[in-house]
């Protein structure tokens, strides 16, 4: 079966309206993030054709404020799987009212593991980047992961303990 990165492009647009604004009037950043969460989701779903849990979210930058009327895209692929987990790039640009060009708003890295039906981590099939952008997200992608486990081994926070409960399976 094949696992190329372009089977996990994922894109979901919306519509920026008054309930989605913090009190400066620009979107509010807990809704992207969700958004972001979501769409990072479904990309790690169609790579894994299974159950994901959301590990982390880091990297992650507002660069520009999203105002009330824009459009916002938001869009995932799987950068690089690894043993249990992979990595998803996250990047939003929205089309404020009237404009033709599209703003690059935010760009996130996050950490999906894929869980088994027992709610344990599984083993994830390698990503295939077939293009010179994917290939580079590829290689990029093992830096920060090593980034991310190096950090959590100096903080002592490397694993957690073996009594924490896990989650169920999602269905
Ligand atoms: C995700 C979860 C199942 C991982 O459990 P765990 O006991 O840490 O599992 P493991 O130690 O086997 O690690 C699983 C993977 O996470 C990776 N990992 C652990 N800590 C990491 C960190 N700080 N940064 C990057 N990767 C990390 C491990 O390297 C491993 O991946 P690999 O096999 O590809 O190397 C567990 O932490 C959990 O249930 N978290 C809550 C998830 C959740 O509720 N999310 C929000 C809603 S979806």
């Amino acid at each position: 079966m094949e696992h190329t990165v372009a089977l996990t492009h994922t894109e979901s647009s919306e519509f920026i309206l008054s309930g989605d604004l913090n009190s400066l009037g620009y979107l509010f950043g807990g809704k992207l993030v969700s958004w972001i969460d979501k769409v990072g989701a479904i990309s790690a779903i169609r790579h894994v054709r299974g159950a994901v849990v959301t590990l982390s979210i880091d990297s992650l930058i507002f660069k520009k404020p999203v105002t009330n009327g824009s459009i916002l895209t938001i869009r995932a692929s799987v950068n690089r799987a690894f043993r249990h987990s992979m990595e998803v790039g996250v990047v939003a640009s929205t089309l404020p009212p009237g404009s033709k060009e599209p703003v690059h708003v935010c760009t996130a890295y996050l950490t999906f593991v894929a869980l088994d039906a027992n709610g344990k981590p599984k083993d994830i099939p390698p990503v295939i980047p077939e293009t010179e952008a994917e290939q580079r997200r590829y290689d990029q992608a093992l830096i920060r992961r090593n980034h991310r486990l190096s950090l959590a081994e100096q903080l002592g926070k490397g694993k957690r303990p073996d009594e924490s409960p896990r989650p169920p399976p999602l269905p």
